[in-house]
């Protein structure tokens, strides 16, 4: 059984806020969640969304897996680009000067498969790392959905989500297993992934570095945005930055971030 996109937009539409969540930044992945759901009226053997929407009201603890279904997990490794080469060349060069000898603390939040949480170790590992005077890195990698977390904790990849990856850290970073790569242990092992709804909480801080992209700024409704960004504005050190998506910017009106002019989407915290 097909549901029909009409129908589908309606239920989304209706749906997704209940949800805190955007209907704008599902539009474009719909198809994912439209199928999902075809998938589920077939196993709760309803006919049509109108009779899911009823099941929901009828059965409150289906909300949990409603929202399971719009969790829009795609990611790969050095995801665009042009972010992780400004991170390369201006970000990372200078939180290690601040750092001294000291450990940089990362988050990846939203991380989905660890794509973006072992981007930022290889280019660590691979660019800074020896330069950096004892300075050294961590990732605390987090998502809401724990099919991911597992997938990026053994950190076996196929070659299509390493197609971006620049070829020095594809060499540095990965054993081959079969038709995979792997990162390797010594890497993996500097990256801790937990899972957590940022809806309802976060890992206690401070960060120098909190990437979140292509997660809370594209799919949760404005006041959620709001509260996360308070969230990440308590955890993170002054001068310390945040990364969102390439199509992402923070809420209107939000306050005590300063917006690198040459980089979309990375943001300091003033004091
Ligand atoms: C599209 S992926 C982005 C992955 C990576 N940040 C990137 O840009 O490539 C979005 C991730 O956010 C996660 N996510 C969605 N809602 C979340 C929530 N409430 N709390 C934590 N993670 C969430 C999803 O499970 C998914 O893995």
């Amino acid at each position: 059984m097909r549901v029909k996109d009409t129908e589908c937009v309606r239920f989304l539409q209706w749906g997704l806020p209940r949800l805190r969540l955007r209907w704008p930044g599902f539009r474009k992945v719909r198809g994912q969640v439209c199928k999902r759901l075809a998938r589920r009226l077939r196993e709760l053997n309803l006919m049509e969304l109108s009779a899911y929407a009823a099941h929901l009201d009828a059965h409150p603890e289906e909300w949990a897996v409603l929202d399971g279904l719009c969790h829009i997990t795609i990611s790969r490794f050095y995801r665009d680009r042009a972010v992780f080469d400004y991170l390369d060349e201006k970000i990372l060069p200078v939180l290690a000067e601040t750092r001294g000898g000291n450990v940089l603390r990362c988050w990846s939040a939203g991380c989905a498969s660890g794509e973006e949480a072992y981007t930022l170790l290889l280019l660590w590992t691979a660019r800074h790392a020896a330069r950096a005077s004892g300075a050294d890195l961590r990732v605390l990698a987090t998502d809401v959905d724990e099919r991911v977390l597992e997938r990026a904790r053994k950190g076996c990849y196929t070659a299509g989500s390493l197609r971006e990856l620049p070829p020095d850290l594809l060499a540095q970073g990965f054993e081959r297993a079969g038709r995979l790569y792997c990162v390797k242990p010594a890497l993996r092992d500097k990256a801790l992934f937990q899972r957590q709804d940022l809806r309802t909480g976060m890992p206690a801080g401070p960060f120098d570095l909190i990437l979140c992209r292509n997660a809370a700024f594209t799919y949760f409704d404005e006041a959620l945005q709001r509260e996360v960004l308070r969230g990440f504005y308590d955890r993170l050190i002054t001068c310390g930055v945040l990364v969102l998506g390439r199509h992402e910017a923070l809420p209107p009106g939000a306050q005590g971030w300063f917006a690198h002019p040459h980089q979309p989407g990375v943001y300091e915290k003033r004091g």
